[in-house]
């Protein structure tokens, strides 16, 4: 693998899902199978050490990218590789399990993926036991206590079982057990959405701080865009399942191009944007089973024409938007 190389590299990702009724109604309402396209042809690329984001309002497909990027659904389409390894070929199935204890996920619930009845410091053991990485309890305890201490918490903490801890504790303690199976890649899906906004930046923080000392990458997902902007290097915007604008975390908050962009910073009074008249949120997302046609944004973009109700976009240089191509969006 050449030196540039992308750590992640995501290539035409795509997923549907069968929504169809059941085969009895199908046949007596004679109604065709249905099928829901979650994510279609979703493209980007992680560098090691970055923190990559991608937001977009519920049902954008986000989670969906998330579970296809770590193997724990099949796409329907397209490629993901890891450094150098694919996530979908079967022929590199070996190679993949080997690389399973380096990628972690972190979800928003943190309590629902614990086992009440354990106690902490089991819960974060797990994984050195499952990957078989520390022989010997004392080793394993020792490398627990190290664990809790690097994620702010005390090695005492492990006697203790989660429901004696606040949610942001908690999420302290998935990120050590994340971190247990010598994690490099780190996917987190909403991971301080539950919090209170003082516990967020807290656990923002300190996952900043984790990427820094231990060079982790990040795959970051939320729909907050204070919070992408507080965590990443570069972002991807997601709409219906399809990325709308991609580009550096700077770019994209200091000069968006796309009309969805604008109208999700615009909604956010706080990211301090000035000299540009607004976009005000509007318009329901579409069913996804049944998109309208062309930009399936059209519906709710003011700068909609005929050719948007025809033809869909494409990514060209970072965004895809008829008018941003034609320079008629300033
Ligand atoms: N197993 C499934 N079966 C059918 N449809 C699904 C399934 N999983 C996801 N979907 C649909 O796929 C689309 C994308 O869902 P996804 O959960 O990826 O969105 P999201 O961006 O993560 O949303 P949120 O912000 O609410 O978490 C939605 O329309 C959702 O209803
Ligand atoms: S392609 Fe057309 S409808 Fe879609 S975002 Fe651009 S201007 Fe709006
Ligand atoms: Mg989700």
């Amino acid at each position: 693998m050449s030196a540039n190389t992308p750590y992640v590299q995501v290539s035409d990702l795509r997923r549907s899902f069968d929504v169809s009724k059941p085969w009895l109604d199908r046949v007596i309402e004679r109604l065709p199978r249905q099928s829901l396209k979650a994510v279609d042809g979703v493209s980007f690329a992680i560098a090691r050490g970055e923190t990559f984001a991608l937001v977009g309002e519920s049902g954008s497909g986000k989670s969906t990218v998330a579970r296809m990027v770590v193997g724990l659904l099949p796409p329907s389409g397209g490629e993901v590789s890891i450094d150098g390894i694919s996530m979908v070929d079967p022929r590199q199935e070996a190679a993949r399990r080997r690389l399973r204890a380096r990628i972690q996920m972190v979800f928003q619930d943190p309590y629902a993926s614990m086992n009440p009845r354990w106690r902490v410091a089991a819960i974060v053991a797990e994984p050195i036991r499952a990957f078989g990485l520390i022989e010997g309890e004392a080793a394993i305890r020792a490398r627990v206590g190290e664990l809790l201490g690097l994620v702010g918490l005390h090695a005492d903490d492990g006697r203790k079982y989660p429901h004696e801890f606040s949610g942001g504790q908690r999420q302290r303690i998935a990120i050590a057990r994340a971190l247990a199976s010598q994690a490099e890649f780190l996917v987190a899906d909403e991971p301080t959405s539950a919090l209170d906004v003082s516990v967020q930046a807290q656990i923002l923080n300190l996952m900043r701080d984790l990427q820094d000392r231990l060079g982790l990458t990040y795959l970051f997902i939320s729909h907050n865009l204070a919070v992408v902007r507080h965590m990443a290097s570069r972002v991807g915007v997601m709409y219906l399942g399809r990325l709308v604008e991609i580009g550096g975390g700077r770019e994209i908050f200091v000069n968006p191009r796309h009309p969805y962009t604008r109208m999700l910073l615009d909604a956010v009074p706080d990211l301090g944007r000035i000299g540009r008249a607004r976009i005000p949120v509007s318009g329901e997302i579409p069913n996804p089973i049944d998109p309208p046609p062309g930009c399936t944004f059209n519906p709710r973009c003011p700068l909609a024409n005929e050719r948007c109700r025809r033809e869909v976009p494409r990514l060209l240089d970072g965004v895809a938007c008829h008018a941003a191509e034609e320079g008629r969006d300033r």
